[in-house]
């Protein structure tokens, strides 16, 4: 069964700061998108990469994954992304060429996704589940609140679900390729992520353990971390 990989870089990130979009910003010289494509090819299941570019900006991303080695058994797509993170892998899964029976969704923005986690998702899927998920136990506590009407406002606490039923999940998140075509073709309402429009089909999705190096860089200070954690791993 053969597996491919479909990176949403479509995004702007602007949680980070003002700049390129997210996924061209610099991590150790080398931009978020050729880290997360390289930690994508690093497996040994992955043979295609769909990286889902900026409306505007497919033809850059072409000429900078060309730019980069890469892995000689994957092959590269560019296409471009749409509004939403949702649309923009609805795209990336219309570009899937036959033959690929499982895919994976990966954020540009987890660069430092490690090989072992990749492989983990993949091998759930091979295993017969239809949607897999890497996750980790929370660190803090959890509130549901009622959202207050204007940033920094107090805004009262409604519920604190119990932390050890609760996980904070990554990506890559891997599916069977025609649960999760179907799920882009029905669900409609607005998630954040794939898994999460599987779950709306009413299917089961499982999670393998995810790693700390998987994060998701979204702010500032997530810029610091990954490039502590690149250095060391260079060490
Ligand atoms: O905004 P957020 O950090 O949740 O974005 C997650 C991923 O989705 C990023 O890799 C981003 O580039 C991508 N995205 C996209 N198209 C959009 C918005 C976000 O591909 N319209």
């Amino acid at each position: 069964v053969r597996t491919a990989a479909v990176i949403p870089a479509a995004g702007r990130g602007v949680r980070l700061g003002p700049g390129a979009p997210k996924a061209l910003r610099a991590l150790g010289g080398t931009p978020m998108l050729v880290h997360a494509v390289r930690a994508m090819a690093d497996s040994r299941a992955v043979s295609l990469v769909v990286v889902v570019a900026p409306p505007d900006g497919a033809g850059e991303v072409k000429s900078l994954l060309d730019a980069h080695a890469l892995p000689e058994r994957t092959d590269v797509l560019v296409v471009p992304g749409g509004d939403s993170r949702q649309e923009s892998v609805k795209r990336g899964l219309d570009a899937l060429p036959e033959g690929y029976d499982i895919v994976l969704v990966h954020d540009a923005a987890r660069p430092l996704v490690p090989v072992d986690t990749v492989d983990a998702v993949v091998e759930a899927v091979r295993d017969g589940a239809v949607a897999v998920v890497p996750a980790l136990p929370l660190a803090d506590t959890v509130k549901q609140v009622e959202p207050a009407a204007a940033p920094g406002e107090p805004e009262p606490v409604v519920a604190t679900p119990d932390r050890s039923e609760l996980r904070a999940v990554q990506t890559p998140q891997g599916f069977d390729r025609a649960t999760l075509v179907r799920a882009h073709e029905t669900v409609t309402d607005d998630v954040t992520d794939d898994a999460g429009m599987v779950e709306r089909l009413g299917l089961t999705v499982v999670t393998v353990p995810g790693h700390e190096e998987a994060f998701k860089v979204t702010r500032p200070l997530d810029l610091v971390l990954a490039e502590a954690v690149l250095a060391r791993r260079r060490l």
